[in-house]
């Protein structure tokens, strides 16, 4: 075992099984610790998609950290409203939440929901992933990563994925959102049936505001 493997099990809190220890990446590429070059396909979950170490982003990331590396969200700091206001653009979405990570962006958009429509009941699918923050774990259909929190405060209903009448039956007027992965990654890439999401979001408004 490398001496980091070794103290990652002396000292890392894990979130997930792991074994690989990747030490570097290019464009497309990352290399182990034993020097093995392998294509990433994962890409850090879709996070690296300018591909590892793209130098327009390296040197923003650098130029960043030389001038300003953190002052609280108490103040305004040059750059981020212009970034705010692009990503508006490019969605066609109002308003920008700057979060670290999945389920933090997950937990934004739960609060949200809740403060828009005064609801607090979650629909959700069966094998459905949203993170493993209390309000996006509360979503996370996986039994054994989310029954020994419970109860975690948020109720959320699985219904099968892809199951239209299942969703006309469980939305309701007490429902708050749906939430959903457009495609099923953690547990492998399950596409659902062609329309699903059209014909079920008309017919998931319907029920609500009917
Ligand atoms: C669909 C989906 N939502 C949310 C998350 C949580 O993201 P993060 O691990 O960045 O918190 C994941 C993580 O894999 C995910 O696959």
């Amino acid at each position: 075992m490398s001496p980091s493997k070794e103290l990652d099990e002396k000292y890392y809190m894990p979130a997930f099984g792991r074994d690989m220890e990747i030490v570097r990446g290019k464009g497309s590429y990352v290399w182990d610790s034993t020097g093995k070059k392998y294509l990433d396909l994962v890409a850090g979950i879709a996070v690296c998609n300018t591909g590892h170490c793209h130098p327009a982003v390296t040197g923003a990331i650098c130029r960043q950290a030389q001038t300003l590396i953190h002052c609280s969200s108490l103040y305004y700091i040059p750059g981020q409203a212009e970034f705010a206001a692009k990503l508006s653009a490019a969605s066609g979405l109002g308003k920008v939440f700057f979060g670290n990570f999945g389920a933090e962006a997950n937990d934004g958009a739960i609060k949200l929901a809740i403060r828009s429509t005064g609801r607090h009941e979650f629909t959700s699918f069966e094998h459905d992933s949203h993170g493993r923050t209390v309000g996006s774990l509360a979503c996370t259909h996986k039994p054994d990563i989310r029954v020994p929190f419970e109860p975690l405060g948020i109720p959320c209903t699985f219904i099968p994925y892809g199951a239209v009448e299942a969703l006309k039956g469980c939305v309701t007027k007490k429902t708050t959102a749906v939430i959903f992965e457009p495609i099923q990654g953690e547990t492998g890439v399950i596409i659902p049936p062609n329309d699903f999401f059209q014909e079920s979001g008309t017919s998931a408004m319907r029920q609500v505001f009917s």
